[in-house]
């Protein structure tokens, strides 16, 4: 698809009044995740990162990038949606709330023996297996995870660290995602899934919500610092679960006044970015390899449920090539003057390196004026992963793999 960067202004946003539901994300329910995961014995806010030098360099404000390859040890933020899910699915079987469930009594020999056996099964690019292979773990439960085509011989050894049955499959990410359903059906399996279909949003909702922990926290650090909320956030998605609960989250605190959401994609999986060009509200999909650095979002087909949400809320949606990634993984690793350096990774770099892109490149003056992006400007961007495929970091970062198309 090129060199170029894609975008498209939402004409389907809803500036006033009611859109899609937004209740999943309000504050109870972000609340009740949040103290969930403040039980587990790994859990620590991670680090939201002030790029002072960086904001004045490019004229904004501000420039906020929560770094989540700090989350639980995981080296990304995925383990907060999968811990989550399977805790609400865990405590629904033993009929009680999920504040009755906090880790210590989740991982108890006593749960463990109420509940018997159960095996969790998924497919992953790699880090949303991570975090379910090391919740199962945790509650002496089983997981079976499959990999798409291609994924990163590392992210695997990693799962299968956790003492998961992993296996690198010959399937694209959606056509793993539907052949893991089958098995479960036909093994009695739980599938804890990151995205959602018809006839299959509960667990895909709880995720989330868990990922929810990590907008909440960051809100709470702004705030700590004097900013009462970001003016943009400028967030990733793969099939949308991870964008559409941010935006659900700032939607449902701050209505109309919410920060301008741009939603950002690898070009050979633009499932969202061609959704908001067509323009008439309902999902496309994208197909064959997806070969893209962006393991983390080759997925071409839309959360429904982050779908609803990301159509009636966000500013922008963009399309980008590998080497807008690997330029964020650059700026954030070597960074300007006294802002501190942030290891990110191919999924979690790329929308620092739009956001550079977008303020310096003229080419990019009218996406940069439509946004309204200026000194005025407060922008929160999730570093969602750290260097999780080492061998392609050092590629990329060491010996300059992916060079920039805009300087
Ligand atoms: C590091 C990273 N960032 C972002 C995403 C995108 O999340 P979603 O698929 O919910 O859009 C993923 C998904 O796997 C990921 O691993």
């Amino acid at each position: 698809m090129g060199e170029t960067i894609k975008w498209t202004a939402n004409k389907m946003q809803i500036k006033r009044g009611q859109g899609a539901a937004t209740r999943l994300f309000n504050q109870a329910e972000i609340d009740k995740a949040r103290n969930f995961h403040r039980t587990f014995p790994q859990y620590q806010p991670t680090p939201l990162r002030s790029l002072k030098y960086l904001a004045k360099a490019l004229g904004v404000a501000g420039i906020y990038v929560k770094d989540e390859s700090y989350r639980f040890g995981l080296n990304a933020f995925k383990a907060l949606g999968g811990s989550y899910a399977m805790a609400r699915y865990l405590a629904g079987h033993l009929n009680r709330d999920i504040s009755e469930m906090p880790y210590e009594v989740l991982t108890s020999e006593a749960v463990k023996r109420q509940l018997g056996d159960i095996t969790f099964a998924t497919t992953t690019d790699g880090n949303h297996g991570r975090g379910v292979a090391w919740t199962a773990r945790q509650l002496h439960q089983k997981a079976v995870v499959y990999m798409p085509k291609g994924s990163a011989k590392q992210r695997l050894a990693n799962i299968l660290a956790e003492g998961a049955e992993a296996t690198i499959t010959d399937l694209n990410y959606d056509d793993a995602v539907r052949m893991t359903a089958t098995k479960a059906r036909e093994n009695g399996w739980v599938v804890v899934q990151d995205t959602a279909w018809e006839g299959y949003e509960e667990i895909p909702a709880w995720i989330m919500q868990g990922y929810g922990t990590m907008s909440a926290e960051a809100l709470t650090q702004l705030q700590e610092i004097g900013v009462a909320r970001p003016s943009h956030v400028v967030v990733q998605a793969g099939v949308g679960a991870l964008a559409g609960s941010v935006e659900g989250f700032f939607t449902s605190l701050f209505q109309e006044q919410r920060p301008k959401m741009v939603i950002v994609e690898a070009d050979q999986a633009n499932c969202l970015f061609k959704s908001a060009q067509a323009g008439d509200g309902k999902p496309r999909t994208v197909g064959g390899d997806m070969a893209t650095i962006m393991a983390g979002l080759a997925c071409g087909e839309p959360n429904l449920i982050g779908w609803r949400i990301l159509r009636d809320y966000s500013e922008m949606f963009v399309s980008c090539p590998d080497w807008v990634a690997a330029k964020g993984m650059r700026i954030l690793g070597s960074p300007l003057s006294n802002d501190p350096r942030i290891i990110s990774g191919e999924s979690g770099a790329v929308t620092t390196g739009l956001l550079w892109t977008l303020l310096q490149d003229k080419g990019l003056r009218e996406a940069k004026e439509s946004l309204g992006l200026n000194r005025e400007s407060h922008i929160l961007l999730f570093n969602t992963e750290g260097d999780t495929d080492p061998a392609t970091y050092r590629s990329i970062v060491w010996d300059g793999e992916y060079a920039s198309a805009a300087k």
